[in-house]
Protein backbone atom coordinates (compact mmCIF):
# COMPACT_ATOMS: atom_id res chain seq x y z
CA UNK A 1 0.00 0.00 0.00
CA UNK A 2 1.09 3.29 -0.88
CA UNK A 3 2.11 6.35 1.48
CA UNK A 4 -1.16 8.83 2.33
CA UNK A 5 -0.62 12.37 0.82
CA UNK A 6 -0.68 15.50 2.97
CA UNK A 7 0.36 18.44 2.58
CA UNK A 8 1.27 21.91 4.96
CA UNK A 9 3.44 24.88 4.50
CA UNK A 10 5.78 24.22 6.57
CA UNK A 11 6.98 20.67 7.74
CA UNK A 12 8.89 20.94 11.45
CA UNK A 13 11.01 17.90 12.38
CA UNK A 14 11.77 17.85 15.98
CA UNK A 15 9.86 19.11 19.14
CA UNK A 16 12.44 20.57 21.30
CA UNK A 17 12.23 24.33 21.54
CA UNK A 18 13.78 24.87 18.53
CA UNK A 19 10.65 23.25 16.47
CA UNK A 20 8.16 24.28 18.97
CA UNK A 21 8.84 28.06 19.17
CA UNK A 22 9.09 28.28 15.11
CA UNK A 23 5.61 26.29 15.08
CA UNK A 24 3.95 29.02 16.87
CA UNK A 25 5.81 31.92 15.88
CA UNK A 26 4.60 30.62 12.65
CA UNK A 27 1.14 29.66 13.73
CA UNK A 28 0.87 33.51 15.02
CA UNK A 29 1.42 34.56 12.10
CA UNK A 30 -1.61 32.50 10.06
CA UNK A 31 1.24 29.76 8.74
CA UNK A 32 0.50 26.47 8.70
CA UNK A 33 2.79 23.62 10.05
CA UNK A 34 2.76 20.43 11.16
CA UNK A 35 5.51 19.02 13.88
CA UNK A 36 6.94 15.35 14.09
CA UNK A 37 8.54 14.19 16.84
CA UNK A 38 9.91 10.71 17.40
CA UNK A 39 9.67 10.48 20.92
CA UNK A 40 6.20 9.92 23.06
CA UNK A 41 5.19 13.51 24.87
CA UNK A 42 6.36 12.33 27.64
CA UNK A 43 9.83 11.53 27.26
CA UNK A 44 9.94 15.04 25.83
CA UNK A 45 8.66 16.55 28.88
CA UNK A 46 10.82 14.93 31.30
CA UNK A 47 14.14 15.29 29.36
CA UNK A 48 16.00 17.65 32.11
CA UNK A 49 18.55 19.88 30.14
CA UNK A 50 19.49 23.56 30.70
CA UNK A 51 18.09 26.13 32.52
CA UNK A 52 19.37 29.73 31.96
CA UNK A 53 17.09 32.41 29.45
CA UNK A 54 18.65 35.27 27.70
CA UNK A 55 16.09 38.14 27.84
CA UNK A 56 15.95 37.82 24.09
CA UNK A 57 14.55 34.74 24.75
CA UNK A 58 11.89 36.01 27.09
CA UNK A 59 10.83 37.90 24.85
CA UNK A 60 10.31 35.72 21.79
CA UNK A 61 8.66 33.37 24.17
CA UNK A 62 5.87 36.14 24.69
CA UNK A 63 5.46 37.09 21.24
CA UNK A 64 4.95 33.26 20.80
CA UNK A 65 2.15 33.22 23.34
CA UNK A 66 4.06 30.98 25.97
CA UNK A 67 5.40 33.79 27.98
CA UNK A 68 2.62 33.52 31.11
CA UNK A 69 3.78 30.61 33.31
CA UNK A 70 7.34 31.58 32.84
CA UNK A 71 6.99 35.06 34.48
CA UNK A 72 5.12 33.89 37.43
CA UNK A 73 7.66 30.94 38.05
CA UNK A 74 11.17 31.81 36.20
CA UNK A 75 13.69 33.83 38.41
CA UNK A 76 14.88 37.37 37.38
CA UNK A 77 19.01 36.76 37.99
CA UNK A 78 20.71 40.41 37.57
CA UNK A 79 24.62 38.88 38.61
CA UNK A 80 26.45 35.38 38.80
CA UNK A 81 29.38 34.29 41.15
CA UNK A 82 32.98 33.32 39.91
CA UNK A 83 34.83 31.75 42.40
CA UNK A 84 38.48 30.37 42.60
CA UNK A 85 41.65 30.34 44.72
CA UNK A 86 39.24 30.04 47.19
CA UNK A 87 37.27 33.17 47.13
CA UNK A 88 33.90 34.31 45.16
CA UNK A 89 33.56 37.39 43.44
CA UNK A 90 30.19 38.43 42.08
CA UNK A 91 29.81 39.91 38.23
CA UNK A 92 26.46 42.53 38.23
CA UNK A 93 25.64 40.88 34.89
CA UNK A 94 22.46 43.59 34.65
CA UNK A 95 24.84 46.94 35.99
CA UNK A 96 27.74 45.80 33.27
CA UNK A 97 24.81 44.89 30.03
CA UNK A 98 23.05 47.45 30.10
CA UNK A 99 19.87 46.88 32.80
CA UNK A 100 19.92 43.35 30.87
CA UNK A 101 18.93 40.17 33.05
CA UNK A 102 18.45 36.43 32.78
CA UNK A 103 15.35 34.34 34.08
CA UNK A 104 16.09 30.68 35.45
CA UNK A 105 13.22 28.39 34.08
CA UNK A 106 13.94 25.13 33.10
CA UNK A 107 14.18 24.16 29.17
CA UNK A 108 11.59 21.01 30.31
CA UNK A 109 9.27 23.79 31.44
CA UNK A 110 9.50 25.80 28.14
CA UNK A 111 9.14 22.64 26.66
CA UNK A 112 5.97 21.98 28.91
CA UNK A 113 4.55 25.39 27.79
CA UNK A 114 4.48 25.43 23.91
CA UNK A 115 3.46 21.85 23.76
CA UNK A 116 0.45 22.33 25.43
CA UNK A 117 -0.09 26.02 23.36
CA UNK A 118 0.02 23.84 20.24
CA UNK A 119 -2.09 20.88 21.84
CA UNK A 120 -4.65 23.93 23.14
CA UNK A 121 -4.45 25.20 19.88
CA UNK A 122 -5.43 22.11 18.49
CA UNK A 123 -2.62 22.29 15.85
CA UNK A 124 -0.62 19.12 14.52
CA UNK A 125 1.91 17.78 16.82
CA UNK A 126 2.64 14.01 15.92
CA UNK A 127 5.11 12.03 18.66
CA UNK A 128 6.26 8.74 18.01
CA UNK A 129 6.74 9.21 14.28
CA UNK A 130 9.02 6.65 12.91
CA UNK A 131 11.31 6.20 9.62
CA UNK A 132 11.55 10.22 9.26
CA UNK A 133 13.55 10.87 5.89
CA UNK A 134 13.21 13.97 3.96
CA UNK A 135 13.18 14.78 0.04
CA UNK A 136 13.60 16.35 -3.12
CA UNK A 137 14.75 19.34 -1.30
CA UNK A 138 16.39 21.01 -4.45
CA UNK A 139 12.87 21.39 -5.97
CA UNK A 140 9.91 23.99 -5.01
CA UNK A 141 8.20 20.67 -3.67
CA UNK A 142 9.71 19.26 -0.46
CA UNK A 143 8.46 15.85 1.29
CA UNK A 144 8.82 14.31 4.46
CA UNK A 145 7.83 10.60 4.71
CA UNK A 146 7.23 8.70 8.06
CA UNK A 147 5.79 6.58 9.28
CA UNK A 148 2.95 6.81 11.95
CA UNK A 149 1.07 4.44 13.65
CA UNK A 150 1.93 1.54 11.27
CA UNK A 151 0.50 4.25 8.07
CA UNK A 152 3.22 5.64 6.21
CA UNK A 153 2.52 8.74 5.18
CA UNK A 154 4.41 11.27 2.81
CA UNK A 155 3.61 15.38 3.39
CA UNK A 156 4.37 17.34 0.95
CA UNK A 157 5.12 21.56 2.20
CA UNK A 158 7.19 24.76 0.83
CA UNK A 159 9.69 24.15 2.99
CA UNK A 160 11.01 21.58 5.95
CA UNK A 161 12.61 22.39 9.30
CA UNK A 162 15.47 20.09 10.90
CA UNK A 163 15.11 21.17 14.19
CA UNK A 164 15.89 17.59 15.22
CA UNK A 165 18.67 17.65 17.48
CA UNK A 166 22.33 16.92 17.42
CA UNK A 167 21.27 13.49 16.65
CA UNK A 168 18.68 13.63 14.27
CA UNK A 169 18.28 12.67 10.42
CA UNK A 170 18.33 16.21 9.15
CA UNK A 171 21.68 16.93 8.74
CA UNK A 172 22.96 13.60 7.91
CA UNK A 173 20.90 13.73 4.64
CA UNK A 174 22.93 16.64 3.78
CA UNK A 175 26.09 16.15 4.45
CA UNK A 176 28.08 16.31 1.27
CA UNK A 177 26.88 20.03 1.26
CA UNK A 178 28.24 20.78 4.65
CA UNK A 179 31.28 21.50 6.08
CA UNK A 180 31.42 21.09 9.90
CA UNK A 181 34.20 22.35 12.47
CA UNK A 182 33.91 20.68 15.87
CA UNK A 183 36.15 20.13 18.95
CA UNK A 184 36.07 17.55 21.66
CA UNK A 185 36.67 17.95 25.46
CA UNK A 186 38.32 15.62 27.36
CA UNK A 187 35.73 15.67 30.04
CA UNK A 188 32.20 16.09 30.68
CA UNK A 189 29.81 17.09 33.24
CA UNK A 190 28.07 15.15 36.20
CA UNK A 191 24.57 16.70 36.80
CA UNK A 192 22.15 16.50 39.76
CA UNK A 193 19.11 17.91 40.47
CA UNK A 194 18.53 17.98 43.77
CA UNK A 195 15.87 18.19 46.17
CA UNK A 196 17.44 21.18 48.11
CA UNK A 197 16.65 24.89 48.11
CA UNK A 198 19.63 26.59 46.62
CA UNK A 199 22.42 27.42 48.52
CA UNK A 200 23.30 30.43 46.78
CA UNK A 201 20.92 33.34 45.54
CA UNK A 202 22.76 33.34 41.89
CA UNK A 203 24.68 31.06 40.04
CA UNK A 204 28.17 29.77 41.49
CA UNK A 205 30.80 28.82 38.60
CA UNK A 206 34.00 27.40 40.25
CA UNK A 207 37.43 26.87 39.30
CA UNK A 208 38.96 24.53 41.72
CA UNK A 209 41.89 22.51 41.06
CA UNK A 210 40.12 18.88 41.88
CA UNK A 211 37.66 20.65 38.89
CA UNK A 212 34.90 22.98 37.85
CA UNK A 213 31.76 22.86 40.02
CA UNK A 214 28.52 24.80 39.52
CA UNK A 215 25.63 26.06 41.56
CA UNK A 216 22.58 26.22 39.70
CA UNK A 217 18.89 26.15 40.93
CA UNK A 218 15.64 25.26 39.25
CA UNK A 219 13.01 26.87 42.26
CA UNK A 220 12.92 28.27 45.52
CA UNK A 221 12.78 24.60 46.32
CA UNK A 222 15.38 22.58 43.75
CA UNK A 223 18.88 22.81 42.88
CA UNK A 224 20.59 21.89 40.09
CA UNK A 225 24.29 21.28 40.39
CA UNK A 226 27.16 20.10 38.05
CA UNK A 227 30.49 18.41 38.54
CA UNK A 228 33.93 18.43 36.06
CA UNK A 229 34.31 14.62 35.26
CA UNK A 230 36.18 12.37 32.91
CA UNK A 231 34.66 12.50 29.56
CA UNK A 232 34.37 8.36 29.86
CA UNK A 233 33.01 8.37 33.50
CA UNK A 234 30.14 6.06 34.64
CA UNK A 235 27.09 6.91 36.96
CA UNK A 236 27.37 3.61 39.05
CA UNK A 237 30.49 5.07 40.04
CA UNK A 238 29.14 8.33 41.63
CA UNK A 239 26.81 7.06 44.40
CA UNK A 240 25.11 10.45 46.21
CA UNK A 241 27.29 10.47 49.19
CA UNK A 242 30.68 10.86 46.48
CA UNK A 243 28.35 13.53 44.40
CA UNK A 244 28.25 15.88 47.92
CA UNK A 245 31.62 14.95 48.93
CA UNK A 246 32.95 16.21 45.81
CA UNK A 247 30.49 19.17 45.57
CA UNK A 248 31.58 20.08 49.31
CA UNK A 249 35.39 20.27 48.52
CA UNK A 250 35.06 22.47 45.46
CA UNK A 251 32.56 24.62 46.16
CA UNK A 252 32.79 25.33 50.47
CA UNK A 253 34.45 28.43 51.66
CA UNK A 254 34.81 29.39 55.13
CA UNK A 255 31.41 30.07 56.83
CA UNK A 256 29.42 29.06 53.94
CA UNK A 257 28.33 25.72 53.57
CA UNK A 258 26.35 23.63 50.30
CA UNK A 259 22.46 22.33 51.40
CA UNK A 260 21.86 18.78 50.53
CA UNK A 261 18.86 16.95 49.43
CA UNK A 262 17.60 14.21 48.12
CA UNK A 263 19.13 13.77 44.62
CA UNK A 264 15.84 13.19 42.48
CA UNK A 265 17.57 13.00 38.90
CA UNK A 266 21.34 12.25 38.11
CA UNK A 267 23.57 12.50 34.51
CA UNK A 268 26.20 12.80 32.04
CA UNK A 269 26.61 15.59 29.69
CA UNK A 270 29.18 15.49 26.97
CA UNK A 271 31.30 18.43 26.22
CA UNK A 272 31.14 18.73 22.49
CA UNK A 273 31.34 22.31 20.40
CA UNK A 274 30.02 22.08 16.82
CA UNK A 275 28.78 23.92 14.16
CA UNK A 276 28.00 22.92 10.65
CA UNK A 277 28.10 25.69 7.62
CA UNK A 278 25.77 26.43 5.64
CA UNK A 279 22.74 25.79 8.01
CA UNK A 280 20.34 25.24 5.00
CA UNK A 281 20.16 23.54 1.96
CA UNK A 282 17.92 23.64 -0.73
CA UNK A 283 14.09 23.73 1.13
CA UNK A 284 15.50 22.41 4.28
CA UNK A 285 16.37 24.68 6.67
CA UNK A 286 18.18 23.46 9.54
CA UNK A 287 18.05 25.38 13.05
CA UNK A 288 19.06 24.42 16.68
CA UNK A 289 21.03 21.65 17.75
CA UNK A 290 20.73 19.78 14.64
CA UNK A 291 23.24 22.97 13.46
CA UNK A 292 25.42 23.54 16.27
CA UNK A 293 26.13 22.66 19.87
CA UNK A 294 28.03 24.09 22.19
CA UNK A 295 29.36 23.30 25.67
CA UNK A 296 27.11 24.25 28.50
CA UNK A 297 29.34 26.42 30.71
CA UNK A 298 28.43 29.92 28.69
CA UNK A 299 24.22 28.18 28.88
CA UNK A 300 23.74 29.29 25.43
CA UNK A 301 22.32 25.77 23.77
CA UNK A 302 18.91 26.61 24.09
CA UNK A 303 19.23 30.46 23.46
CA UNK A 304 20.68 29.68 20.11
CA UNK A 305 17.83 27.34 19.51
CA UNK A 306 15.53 30.09 19.88
CA UNK A 307 17.83 32.66 18.29
CA UNK A 308 17.97 30.94 14.88
CA UNK A 309 14.08 30.30 14.76
CA UNK A 310 13.50 33.81 15.60
CA UNK A 311 15.30 34.38 12.14
CA UNK A 312 14.35 31.64 10.45
CA UNK A 313 10.35 32.61 11.19
CA UNK A 314 10.74 36.43 10.37
CA UNK A 315 12.00 34.81 6.49
CA UNK A 316 9.58 32.82 6.22
CA UNK A 317 6.52 35.46 7.17
CA UNK A 318 8.46 37.54 4.97
CA UNK A 319 8.57 35.21 1.62
CA UNK A 320 5.01 34.36 2.10
CA UNK A 321 3.95 38.29 2.67
CA UNK A 322 5.67 39.33 0.38
CA UNK A 323 7.54 36.81 -1.60
CA UNK A 324 10.48 38.46 -0.93
CA UNK A 325 12.97 35.00 -0.49
CA UNK A 326 16.17 37.68 0.48
CA UNK A 327 15.50 36.40 4.53
CA UNK A 328 15.97 32.98 3.35
CA UNK A 329 18.45 33.25 1.74
CA UNK A 330 20.71 34.94 3.76
CA UNK A 331 19.28 32.72 6.79
CA UNK A 332 22.49 31.01 7.52
CA UNK A 333 24.64 33.65 7.35
CA UNK A 334 22.75 35.92 10.03
CA UNK A 335 22.52 33.09 12.04
CA UNK A 336 26.21 31.88 11.98
CA UNK A 337 27.44 35.15 12.78
CA UNK A 338 25.52 34.93 16.30
CA UNK A 339 26.27 31.13 16.60
CA UNK A 340 29.86 31.99 16.11
CA UNK A 341 29.82 34.58 19.06
CA UNK A 342 28.42 31.79 21.15
CA UNK A 343 30.89 29.26 19.91
CA UNK A 344 33.72 31.52 21.35
CA UNK A 345 32.15 32.65 24.15
CA UNK A 346 31.20 28.73 25.53
CA UNK A 347 34.84 27.82 24.39
CA UNK A 348 36.48 30.74 26.19
CA UNK A 349 34.52 29.98 29.46
CA UNK A 350 34.95 26.26 29.09
CA UNK A 351 38.47 26.48 29.10
CA UNK A 352 38.84 28.71 31.57
CA UNK A 353 36.87 27.00 34.33
CA UNK A 354 37.30 23.27 34.00
CA UNK A 355 41.45 21.44 34.45
CA UNK A 356 42.23 20.72 31.36
CA UNK A 357 45.38 18.31 32.23
CA UNK A 358 48.19 18.08 33.48
CA UNK A 359 50.10 21.35 32.26
CA UNK A 360 50.82 23.78 35.30
CA UNK A 361 50.79 26.64 32.54
CA UNK A 362 46.83 26.16 31.64
CA UNK A 363 46.12 26.68 35.59
CA UNK A 364 48.13 30.04 35.75
CA UNK A 365 46.50 31.14 32.33
CA UNK A 366 43.04 30.19 34.06
CA UNK A 367 43.81 32.46 36.98
CA UNK A 368 45.42 35.22 35.47
CA UNK A 369 42.02 35.33 33.64
CA UNK A 370 39.82 35.11 36.46
CA UNK A 371 41.74 37.60 38.15
CA UNK A 372 41.57 40.16 35.29
CA UNK A 373 37.73 40.00 35.30
CA UNK A 374 37.20 40.45 38.51
CA UNK A 375 39.07 43.74 38.68
CA UNK A 376 38.40 45.13 35.44
CA UNK A 377 35.19 46.81 34.61
CA UNK A 378 36.21 45.87 30.84
CA UNK A 379 36.81 42.65 31.12
CA UNK A 380 34.25 42.17 33.03
CA UNK A 381 31.77 43.89 30.42
CA UNK A 382 33.07 41.24 28.42
CA UNK A 383 31.74 38.66 30.71
CA UNK A 384 28.66 40.31 30.89
CA UNK A 385 27.55 40.86 28.05
CA UNK A 386 28.46 37.84 26.26
CA UNK A 387 26.39 35.96 28.93
CA UNK A 388 23.38 37.90 28.85
CA UNK A 389 23.10 37.68 25.44
CA UNK A 390 23.62 40.03 22.70
CA UNK A 391 20.51 41.92 21.82
CA UNK A 392 18.22 39.80 18.68
CA UNK A 393 18.28 42.58 16.81
CA UNK A 394 22.41 42.52 16.96
CA UNK A 395 22.63 39.39 15.32
CA UNK A 396 24.82 40.93 12.64
CA UNK A 397 27.51 41.91 15.49
CA UNK A 398 29.70 43.95 12.79
CA UNK A 399 29.01 44.22 9.11
CA UNK A 400 31.21 41.96 7.73
N1 LIG B 1 12.43 12.50 13.83
C1 LIG B 1 11.69 13.31 14.61
N2 LIG B 1 12.18 13.91 15.71
C2 LIG B 1 13.45 13.69 16.03
C3 LIG B 1 14.28 12.86 15.23
C4 LIG B 1 13.72 12.25 14.09
N3 LIG B 1 14.42 11.45 13.30
N4 LIG B 1 15.51 12.83 15.79
C5 LIG B 1 15.45 13.60 16.90
N5 LIG B 1 14.22 14.12 17.04
C6 LIG B 1 13.71 14.99 18.12
C7 LIG B 1 14.31 14.72 19.49
O1 LIG B 1 13.65 13.65 20.15
C8 LIG B 1 14.06 16.04 20.19
O2 LIG B 1 12.82 16.10 20.84
O3 LIG B 1 14.10 16.32 17.85
C9 LIG B 1 14.09 17.06 19.05
C10 LIG B 1 15.29 17.96 19.12
O4 LIG B 1 15.22 18.75 20.28
P1 LIG B 1 16.50 19.22 21.11
O5 LIG B 1 17.51 18.14 21.13
O6 LIG B 1 15.99 19.76 22.38
O7 LIG B 1 17.13 20.38 20.20
P2 LIG B 1 16.69 21.89 19.95
O8 LIG B 1 15.22 22.03 19.83
O9 LIG B 1 17.58 22.34 18.85
O10 LIG B 1 17.08 22.63 21.29
C11 LIG B 1 18.39 22.91 21.66
O11 LIG B 1 18.33 21.57 23.60
O12 LIG B 1 19.99 19.95 23.71
C12 LIG B 1 19.51 21.11 24.25
O13 LIG B 1 21.34 22.27 25.15
C13 LIG B 1 20.52 22.15 24.04
O14 LIG B 1 19.37 23.77 25.09
C14 LIG B 1 19.68 23.31 23.81
C15 LIG B 1 18.47 22.88 23.15
C1 LIG C 1 21.52 24.84 34.53
O1 LIG C 1 20.90 25.42 35.44
O2 LIG C 1 21.19 23.73 34.12
C2 LIG C 1 22.71 25.51 33.94
C3 LIG C 1 23.05 26.79 34.35
C4 LIG C 1 24.15 27.41 33.80
C5 LIG C 1 24.92 26.76 32.85
C6 LIG C 1 24.56 25.49 32.42
C7 LIG C 1 23.46 24.86 32.96
O3 LIG C 1 26.02 27.38 32.34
Amino acid sequence: MGATKVRTQVAIIGAGPAGLTLSCLLHGAGIETVVLENRSRRYVEERIRAGVLEQGTVEVLEAAGVGERMHREGIVHHGIYLQFAGERHRIPLSDLADGRSIVIYGQTEVVKDLIEARVNAGLELRFGVADVSVHELETDLPSVRFTHEHEQFELECDAIVGADGFHGVCRPAIEQHLRVFSREYPFAWLGILAAAPPSSDELVYTHHERGFALLSLRSPERSRLYLQCAADERLDEWPDTRIWDELHRRVSLDGWTLVEGEVLEKGITPMRSFVTEPMQHGRLFLAGDSAHIVPPTGAKGLNLAISDVTVLAEALIDSYRSGNRSGLAEYSRTCLRRVWRAEHFSYWMTTMLHQLGEDPFDNQLQLSQLRYIVSSEAAARTLAENYVGLPLGHRAVAAD
